[in-house]
């Protein structure tokens, strides 16, 4: 192609996305896509927007000529007693992130480019009735089971049916070519594979790897809630999967001993803190440990070299006891639980490197 034309497509490139809040624009959008044959990427996210939800975004760009993205906080999704109302909302900062994305995208002519942002409100997505979080709450809704009802579902047994429900709404919404999540979530990655396959929707599902902090830390939302002091030892889950990954390269192949390993790491850093003064300890409880099959999630009781597993958990941290004169303890001043995921591919290579990130 000619330099000057390559120039102009650069410079004649939008930069700016639409702010959508209404299905029939976004559809308007979409036609307008097909009918220029454009691929379309989609990443959804309920905002509070981070590195991960960022590196998404970039594989969608990398991968498609338009990416769409969702901020939405999906209220089927919480249980009753968990963190709707508190969930962070962060709409300037994250349309900064956005725009920033943006620019970088539009100065590279091998990525597609942030098209639009759709941001509904709750009577726009759930247009014939009040949505309801109660286990038995009426609405239209899609449930995936048994897979929704073990690990995460288990402890929010809501949680996956808002999920399914949102993004199978969302999917007919935008019909993207591929549409984007990430492996922290790995539960919620099988549940979206189940449906886009069950209910036969035209869209591949793409999973983006888990994006951490430099210590290890999987990003994630909901950690500025942690505050310094549960923030410190945060870290214990996946120190908890390398003690796995140490007796997985031993030799260590029946469950038990693979999660022992886990739990006494585990244990042990709680007896740790349960020995030290209120005003300096962080007491968090284990809600699971996982290993799993690495295509159906199903526990399993013995783990092979070849197929490896993959190993998930969640932790809570208890709030802060007895805060400290000038202790940063987090946004809400530490008076939350805050419920921490993660997990790896347990197989001989991560073994060798430690986790894979
Ligand atoms: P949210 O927690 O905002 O996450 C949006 C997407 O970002 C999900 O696919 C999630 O797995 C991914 N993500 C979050 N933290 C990540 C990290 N550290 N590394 C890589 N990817 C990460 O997940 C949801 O929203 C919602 O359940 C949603 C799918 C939007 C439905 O409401």
């Amino acid at each position: 192609m000619p330099r000057q034309l390559i120039k102009r497509i650069i410079v004649t490139k939008p930069k700016r996305f639409a702010r959508i809040t209404t299905v029939p624009e976004l559809r308007q959008l979409r036609r307008k896509a097909l009918l220029a044959q454009r691929s379309v990427g989609f990443v959804p996210t309920m905002g509070a927007l981070h590195q991960g939800h960022l590196a998404l975004i970039r594989q969608a760009a990398k991968e498609n000529d338009q990416v769409y993205v969702s901020i939405y906080v999906n209220p089927t999704q919480f249980g009753v007693n968990e963190d709707l109302s508190s969930y962070p909302r962060t709409w300037p900062e994250d349309q900064v992130k956005l725009q920033a994305l943006a620019d970088e995208f539009s100065k590279n002519e091998s990525v597609g480019q942030i098209t639009a942002v759709f941001m509904p409100s709750t009577k726009e997505m759930y247009p014939s009735a009040p949505p309801s979080s109660e286990i038995d709450g009426q609405g239209s809704f899609v449930t995936i089971t048994p897979l929704s009802t073990r690990l995460e579902g288990a402890s929010r047994p809501v949680f996956f049916r808002g999920v399914a429900t949102v993004c199978m709404k969302l999917l007919n919404i935008v019909q993207p070519e591929r549409v984007y999540f990430g492996q922290k979530d790995i539960q919620q990655t099988f549940v979206v594979k189940r449906m886009v396959q069950d209910f036969h929707l035209g869209t591949v599902v793409r999973v983006g790897s888990t994006i951490r902090e430099p210590d290890g830390l999987a990003m994630s939302s909901r950690n500025v809630y942690l505050g310094e002091r549960r923030r410190a030892i945060a870290l214990v889950l996946l120190d908890s999967f390398k003690e796995v990954q140490q007796v997985f390269a031993r030799g260590a192949r029946k469950r038990r001993y693979l999660y022992n390993a886990a739990m006494d790491k585990l244990s042990l850093v709680r007896k740790q803190q349960e020995a030290l003064p209120k005003g300096k300890r962080a007491l968090f409880e284990i809600d699971y440990i996982s290993i799993a099959d690495p295509d159906t999630l199903e526990e399993l009781d013995e783990v092979t070299a070849e197929r490896g597993a993959i190993l998930s958990g969640a932790i809570k941290m208890l709030p802060v006891e007895d805060p400290q004169e000038g202790e940063d303890t987090g946004l809400g001043g530490g008076k939350s639980t805050v419920r921490l995921i993660d997990n790896i591919r347990l197989n001989l290579l991560s073994a060798k490197v430690g986790y894979i990130p």
